[in-house]
């Protein structure tokens, strides 16, 4: 297939300044953590770069007995790698970071950690406070409690509080609600920002734009023109040393219940009566009211679930799922899931959603591919009807950061031959910036008091109301038969057959080429 590529238009922008968050003190449960270090700590550090946390101090809380130095010293070895550290800058930085060790279980910790904000705040630190929650889910509910009981839930005329919640929200429908209900008690919902990382991603944010800053989309986005819509969420990585959490979820609890809901939810819903965290929620818990729940019945049919077996990742050998380490004896964790949605409403009922994630796939590749229906009449007798492919619009969301459209055109030459040609648009080559990192996206937004791109209360129901009668008729029923695909492949045969019986193909994984390569 030929490529031609989109140029930019209008050239090379640069990027507009990043705003400036509010003042506050983010105060980071389970701070000596994974996330802390990985996701939070770069994130602020790049912010801070581009000069958006000026009022910024950080008090970290965890239950490792360590000091302000100590706790600076594992702070400065997380980022100490990264490109944009600079030691003399990191000195000043340093002096706004401060710890203090505690079960979170336990209420002192909390009365602990008012007294503390309180010192902090004599020495000219901001009362506006940002819990973030970067702990197990086992300890969402104590934290939650801990912080009502020490009145540190409550706005008042000092500063505001607010509260991040990471995924995943709940493991079902009941835990989620008791969630939900639990964290009711304590803060109103406007406090609350539910954390969904890929909707920090830029071109996650896209879909809106393309869809609804664009007229000339949108006549087409529906069950007339389109004929069924691929998600893909493909990953080279296996579990890696998450074995012991991806035993509890697996890859529909892991990926299916939040992030590919989403993207599905975007590429769906109603265009927003206005561009804010209201109107933008209230549309997307609509689709998802909309997608029709499986049926029991149903759940063999239209799901797949499957596991890696042995296999080759980049030309090296690598072991199955069960072999790793910390997978129990007997395991039915899936790490590759396949569903067929169906958003029964008026602008998509026929219209099938296949949803498709996996670990140790053959390619890391996350886009969302909108097939149209095939043209009425095969006009062009030297190219037979079935050799005019439908046109299809991929939204590429990353490794590829871009837009692609394939449409069919003529062949050079006497006859009138056709074949089919690949538009690309790349936001790399297009702005010649990289965009943020979705934590620093989120997290720019929390302090901001933005709560767009974040789940609401119903909607992280809603999501699970979907999830969940899946969950347990896998639990009840032997089907789907738990399938197993080489690490390095596409996936398992049985996720081309759920396909196939409505005449429909997942695209290859290695077929998406990107403007970016
Ligand atoms: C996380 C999942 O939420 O998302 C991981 O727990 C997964 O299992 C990750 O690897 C994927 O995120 P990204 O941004 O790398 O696509």
């Amino acid at each position: 297939m030929s490529t031609i590529l989109v140029e930019p238009n209008p050239t090379r922008m640069e990027a507009p300044a990043l705003p400036q968050a509010e003042p506050c003190v983010m105060v980071i449960f389970g701070a000596t953590g994974d996330l802390t270090r990985r996701k939070l700590m770069p994130a602020l550090w790049n912010l801070k770069g581009e000069g958006c946390l000026e009022g910024l101090r950080i008090l970290g809380v965890g239950r490792t007995h360590m000091t302000d130095d100590e706790f600076r010293t594992m702070m400065h070895d997380a980022l100490a790698e990264s490109e944009r550290f600079d030691e003399e800058e990191w000195r000043k930085a340093a002096e706004r970071i401060f710890y203090i060790w505690g079960e979170l279980t336990e209420e002192s910790t909390y009365q602990h950690t008012a007294q503390r904000l309180q010192e902090m705040a004599k020495d000219g630190a901001s009362s506006n406070h940002l819990f973030y929650m970067a702990t197990p889910p086992s300890l969402a509910s104590a934290i939650v409690d801990g912080l009502g009981k020490a009145k540190l839930s409550q706005a008042d005329e000092h500063g505001w509080s607010r509260l991040v919640v990471e995924k995943p929200f709940g493991s079902d429908l009941e835990s989620a609600r008791e969630l939900n209900a639990k964290i009711a008690e304590v803060f109103s919902e406007n406090q609350v920002f539910r954390i969904d990382h890929y909707l920090g991603k830029d071109t996650v944010q896209n879909i809106l734009v393309f869809r609804f800053g664009n007229s000339m989309f949108e006549p087409i986005w529906n069950r007339n023109y389109v004929d069924y819509v691929e998600i893909t969420a493909a990953e080279m990585a296996g579990v890696g040393s998450r074995a012991g959490y991806y035993e509890e979820s697996g890859a529909l609890r892991d990926m299916v219940a939040n992030h590919l809901l989403q993207l599905l939810t975007l590429t769906a819903m109603e265009p927003p009566v206005a561009f804010d965290a209201d109107s933008v929620r209230e549309e997307k818990v609509q689709v998802l009211r909309s997608i029709r729940r499986l049926k029991p019945e149903e759940v063999a049919e239209r799901t797949v679930r499957a596991r890696y077996g042995p296999g080759e990742i980049n030309g090296e050998r690598v072991k199955g799922y069960r072999e790793e380490q910390g997978v129990k004896e007997g395991s039915q964790t899936e790490t590759y899931v396949a569903v067929e949605f169906r958003v029964s409403n008026w602008r998509w009922s026929d219209v099938p959603f296949y949803v498709r994630t996996g670990k140790h796939l053959g390619r890391n590749l996350t886009e969302i591919a909108v097939h149209l229906k095939r043209t009425p009449q095969a006009l062009f007798a030297r190219t037979p009807a079935d050799m005019i492919e439908p046109n299809v619009i991929v939204l590429e969301i990353q490794p590829n950061e871009g837009i692609a459209v394939n449409f069919v055109t003529k062949r050079p030459g006497f006859e009138m031959q056709t074949t089919t040609v690949h538009m690309d648009f790349c936001y790399q080559r297009a702005f010649g910036v990289e965009p943020p990192a979705a934590y620093e996206t989120l997290l720019l937004d929390v302090m901001s008091g933005d709560a767009t791109l974040f789940t609401r209360g119903d909607e992280v129901e809603a999501q699970w109301r979907l999830i969940t009668p899946i969950i347990e008729a896998w639990a009840s029923q032997k089907k789907p038969e738990l399938a197993e695909y080489p690490a390095g492949a596409d996936g398992p045969p049985e996720a081309d057959d759920l396909l196939a019986r409505n005449g429909h193909q997942w695209r290859r994984l290695h077929e998406s080429r990107g403007g970016c390569e």
